[in-house]
């Protein structure tokens, strides 16, 4: 198929991006690069840089690229930020969102596949979580990922937009090639394995009196080259709806931690910090949705393994992309 991608020069579109054109796909990767990394863009795509704010860059942007599917990872993604400029969340999740839906009505796409988060669902009633659980988010961050999929079924109603909405839970590892690097770096693995690397003296654990075994929040976490997968599935036609991706285990930040020390064959030194704000203590998926209807099934599941993928990128590329 012919594909645009947002955000394809971010950590998780850099990966999906390598896998659609390893599958054939052909795709434009449009990026504003504010998070995103130019070397972080496969060779194979074309690049336009442009900015989802810009209606008109979009438009352009969509039909010079004559793509039947849009897969839209563009967005600001920190639970804690989100919790101090919720405006930055819902203007860039929501707002620029919206001028890319309107592109894709103007352009005819037929397909839109989006990245949406289970931070949609809160502090959840039960654990593991599938997709009929209520979605009450407890962050800017998950509110406005959350408006946005109401926005898709409205799309969807009016204007026959068919859509994949996928709930990631905690995306993590890299491909051979592509990886982890935010200019501010505030998710945990990255931040555990500077220590190996030297570049940091300890991990800070931010709450360690949370409801669960070890007092630290619990995450499923789950292989980017998974949800790459996922990804290519959902262009299949007939694919619609909500989906949970994630593995189903649930590891506690200590265990991350243990399993990075594992890895490495280093010993990394913890400071406990408070809580940060806006984390609900456990979040797992249950995926089945996507296992029955989709029939996708992660291959990384060991978080062992996960770790090492992030590690050999890290170790290949300490100070991340060049730009
Ligand atoms: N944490 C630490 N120390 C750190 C970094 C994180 O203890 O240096 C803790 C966090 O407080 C949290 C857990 O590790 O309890 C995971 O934190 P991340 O920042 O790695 O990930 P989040 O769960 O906060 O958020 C990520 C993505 C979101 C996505 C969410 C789904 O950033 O976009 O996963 O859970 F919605």
């Amino acid at each position: 198929m012919k594909t645009l991608v947002t955000g394809g020069a971010g950590y998780i579109g850099s990966v999906c991006v390598e896998e659609l054109l390893n599958g054939g796909h052909e795709v434009v990767v449009f990026d504003n690069l504010s998070e995103g990394h130019r070397a972080a863009v496969d060779p194979r795509a074309r690049f336009v840089r442009g900015c989802l704010s810009d209606p008109e860059d979009i438009f352009v942007a969509l039909e010079a690229s004559g793509a039947d599917a849009v897969l839209h990872f563009a967005a600001d993604a920190l639970v804690g930020e989100s919790m101090k400029d919720p405006g930055k969340y819902f203007r860039n999740n929501v707002a620029n969102g919206l001028n890319l839906l309107e592109a894709c009505v103007r352009a005819g796409v037929k397909k839109f596949v989006f990245s949406s988060t289970c931070a949609t669902y809160g502090t959840p009633e039960r654990v593991p979580i599938d997709e009929l659980l209520a979605q009450r988010p407890i962050n800017p961050y998950g509110e406005s990922k959350l408006i946005f999929e109401r926005m898709l079924e409205w799309y969807r109603q009016i204007h026959g937009l068919e859509f994949v909405g996928f709930r990631y839970f905690n995306a993590a590892g890299a491909s051979e090639r592509f990886g982890e690097h935010h200019r501010i770096e505030t998710h945990l693995i990255p931040n555990i394995l500077k220590v190996p690397l030297g570049q940091s003296a300890s991990v800070s654990i931010f709450g360690t009196d949370y409801p669960t075994p070890d007092g630290t929040c619990v995450r499923d976490y789950i292989h980017l080259k998974d949800l790459a997968d996922a990804h290519i599935r959902a262009l299949e036609p007939g694919r619609m709806g909500f989906f949970n991706l994630g593995n189903g285990d649930g590891y506690s930040v200590r265990e991350v931690i243990a399993a990075c020390e594992k890895v490495t064959g280093k010993s990394i030194r913890v400071l406990e910090q408070p809580r940060r704000p806006g984390d609900p203590p456990r979040l797992v998926a249950a995926a089945d949705k996507a296992r029955t209807e989709l029939g996708w099934a992660p291959k990384v599941n060991r978080l062992d393994d996960i770790v090492a993928s992030a590690w050999e990128w890290h170790r290949r590329n300490p100070d991340g992309y060049p730009d």
